[in-house]
């Protein structure tokens, strides 16, 4: 049994496993984030469809659900980062999650009030930017990864080896992560500890829609769609298809994102919209055939773990 107590990142995050339940718009609310923090995790709620008040309800229902330290997810480019940053300060978090801009934008009210503050990337140069900005950890995510991803393409695979040789802060290695013997592999690539989404996306605890997790359960295909917009990887379904179409026709930014609309997201993960919403989820849905808790998915990764080192010797 894998034993933990000197690694950088529980020791960081005061987790028992160096394990990030990722920040998902639409299926990391309360429940999910406490059932992870339960589990031994670090348990993200994801602020990025939220705005401040109703974030503040979440971390204090999170809170009423276990004792254990959760953390908040904020996209940068959320247009209400700025208040949700501040609600959750307020209510007390100390542990930060950002993504999809830069983190010298928050690094000064962060650290003045003494957060650990970890910064989601898709190079190592910016790994780089992120521990000279003042970031505690940095999360190298590949291009395997559910929901919006770098342009660059890097798969975690060559991703994580580049940014560990590039940096000192710890290593969390996302996209493709979803089994235990993936964990095994991320760490062996020199990361510190893993950061999962679509795993946790599709249990019982997450906040998507039965619908949205059955479809992931029954689907392979995912794509990465909209490179010249915002890319974010979907799986497949009629409105992937027309987003595709547009893209061919060389569709603008403009035309991409009127088409991406503010609602998609919601109806597709959140609503349950199978043709006509937004299905974002990375290429681990594969490997994904049920709809565990997540102490079923901890458990399984544990022994799927020690299982894949069993297998080097
Ligand atoms: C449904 C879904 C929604 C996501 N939403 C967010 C988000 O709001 N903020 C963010 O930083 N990343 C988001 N991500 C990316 C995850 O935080 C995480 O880095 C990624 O899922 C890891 O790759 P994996 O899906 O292969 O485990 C999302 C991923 C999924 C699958």
């Amino acid at each position: 049994m894998a034993d933990w107590t000197n690694n950088r990142l529980c020791r960081l995050l005061g987790t028992e496993h160096p394990i990030i339940q990722a920040g998902m718009i639409y299926n990391s609310g309360a429940e999910l984030a406490a059932a992870a923090a339960e589990a031994g995790c670090l348990g993200l709620i994801g602020a990025g469809s939220m705005r401040a008040d109703f974030l503040r309800e979440e971390i204090r229902r999170a809170r009423a659900l276990t004792d254990k330290p959760i953390g908040v997810n904020i996209p940068l480019i959320h247009k209400h980062a700025r208040a949700c940053l501040e609600a959750s300060l307020e209510e007390g978090v100390r542990i930060f999650v950002t993504s999809a801009g830069s983190p010298r934008k928050v690094a000064g009210p962060l650290k003045k009030a003494g957060a650990l503050f970890i910064h989601v990337v898709a190079s190592a140069a910016l790994a780089v930017k992120c521990e000279e900005a003042g970031c505690d950890a940095v999360v190298c995510e590949g291009f395997e990864a559910g929901g919006h991803n770098g342009r660059e393409e890097l798969t975690t695979m060559v991703l994580v080896p580049q940014c560990v040789e590039a940096v000192s802060i710890p290593v969390v290695a996302a996209g493709g992560i979803a089994t235990g013997a993936q964990l095994a592999a991320a760490l062996a690539l020199g990361a510190d500890g893993v950061q999962i989404g679509s795993r946790f996306a599709v249990t019982v605890e997450s906040s998507g829609h039965a619908a949205f997790k059955q479809a992931v359960v029954e689907g392979v295909d995912t794509l990465l769609v909209m490179k010249k917009h915002i890319p974010v990887r979907l799986l497949s379904n009629e409105f992937r298809e027309q987003i595709t179409a547009l893209e061919a026709a060389g569709a603008t930014r403009e035309e991409l994102a009127a088409m991406l609309g503010e609602g998609r997201a919601r109806r597709g993960m959140f609503e349950g919209d199978l043709a006509e919403g937004e299905l974002e989820i990375g290429q681990v849905a594969a490997l994904i055939d049920d709809v565990p808790t997540v102490r079923e998915v901890v458990d399984r990764l544990i022994s799927g773990y020690d299982a894949g080192i069993g297998r080097l010797m």
